[in-house]
């Protein structure tokens, strides 16, 4: 077996290897009209599929298959200087997509088709959809024993067993909170490498983390092994700009294949989307190349904490602190345990929170995680975490 990265096209199922090698005359003519047109300017381009100078105003138009040039160097330059990466990864390691959903759904498309693929127990439930999409068989895996350890031996036999030939993981995780300590991020990479099993990190709220470790993503400990799928959505606070990011050491999946499978797909990524992004993400890392605090995403993390903290203290009021040994550190999200006071499982608990008219969770059997929900306080205020506290008093007499 060889590295998947190393030669990204014979992972290829044959029809996407098809759209792959199949040549594109409208882009390459377009390509090739633009550079005349720059050096000569009488030149007439009666190759645009657009409609241009009506309302030059209003027109928004198509941007490039795989993302604005400066936007793509941004994402480049965020995974340099806030996750660990080398200073290879430039804007040709870079695709930017529409979400990070068009991104896990391509790299699915085009590695996943009559595969396995492993999705770790209390995985987003979108995952399924999307494998399944893809052509590809779940294979439900727990990363972490019950103590909460990763324990990498018992993974690797589950795999193996499984003849998973790749896993979708997903740090910091929805719905668990989960973050992986540098160690644990290691011997992950190194397990990769041992299998040959290629990794989608789902790395959407990479930079949310709480536990003051540096966010790393995995693509440093396994660059041949790992692809990784990132957002706006959270951390930049642009859930709405559908603007998201396929980053790959090997250019190859980035620059070709997926431009072509995009394409395909959605034709280019949304430009407002990406002009959006930038706005939020250039003084980032201004500040960053400063060494000065990231304005947003320091905003954002400090808020996040808080509501986080304020959140695990309500729930211990009414027992509801999950028992699992992995304390939430990133993201938005949390599990609480359905509380003894409380006759029914998860979906009961849910169910009545919600008829009552009191508040609203997610019961944690749609994450494969049952006697627990899942609260996210992406959008609770402090004051309303403090209303929350008076609202599960009530559904005790509801
Ligand atoms: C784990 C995970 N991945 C991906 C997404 C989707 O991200 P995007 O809005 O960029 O498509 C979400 C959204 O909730 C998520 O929780």
């Amino acid at each position: 077996m060889a590295a998947p990265l190393r030669d990204p096209d014979a992972w290829l199922p044959p029809h996407v290897r098809a759209v792959v090698e199949r040549p594109t005359p409208i882009v390459t003519f377009a390509g090739r009209a633009g550079a005349a047109a720059t050096a000569d300017p009488s030149f007439v381009r009666s190759d645009i599929g657009q409609i241009i100078g009506v309302e030059p105003a209003a027109e928004v138009l198509y941007g490039p298959p795989v993302g604005l040039a400066d936007v793509r160097e941004a994402v480049a330059e965020l995974y340099r200087r806030s996750l660990g990466g080398s200073d290879e990864l430039q804007g040709a390691n870079v695709c930017m997509t529409t979400g990070a959903c068009e991104g896990l759904s391509l790299l699915l498309r085009c590695f996943a088709h009559g595969r396995k693929v492993a999705l770790p127990r209390g995985h987003w439930e979108n995952y399924d959809n999307a494998v399944d999409l893809a052509g590809g068989e779940v294979v439900v895996v727990d990363i972490f024993d019950e103590a909460g350890t990763l324990d990498l031996e018992a993974l690797e036999r589950q795999l193996v067993d499984a003849g998973a030939e790749v896993v979708l993981l997903n740090f910091p995780c929805n719905p668990t909170g989960a973050v992986l300590s540098t160690a644990e991020a290691e011997g992950l990479g190194a397990m990769l490498r041992r299998l040959d099993v290629l990794a989608i990190a789902d790395e959407v709220y990479a930079n949310l983390r709480y536990d003051g470790v540096p966010p790393r993503s995995l693509i440093v400990e396994a660059p041949e092994h790992v692809v990784s799928v990132g957002s706006g959505s959270k951390q930049f606070l642009l859930p709405g700009a559908r603007v998201g990011w396929v980053v790959c050491a090997q250019p190859r999946v980035t620059d070709v294949i997926l431009r072509k499978v995009l394409r395909g797909s959605t034709a280019s990524p949304n430009v407002l989307g990406q002009r959006r992004l930038l706005d939020v993400l250039g003084p980032d890392l201004e500040a960053m190349a400063g060494d000065r605090e990231p304005p947003t995403l320091t905003r954002v993390i400090h808020a996040m904490t808080e509501r986080r903290d304020a959140l695990l203290e309500v729930l211990g009021r009414h027992g509801m602190v999950s028992k699992a040994a992995r304390p939430p550190e990133g993201t938005i999200f949390l599990m609480a345990t359905v509380p003894p006071w409380f006759e029914g499982d998860d979906a009961a608990f849910a169910e009545r929170a919600l008829t009552a008219g009191l508040f609203s969770c997610v019961p944690g059997s749609a994450f494969g995680l049952p006697g627990q929900v899942r609260l996210s306080y992406g959008a609770l205020s402090p004051e309303t975490i403090a209303v929350l506290d008076d609202k599960i008093t009530a559904l005790k007499s509801a």
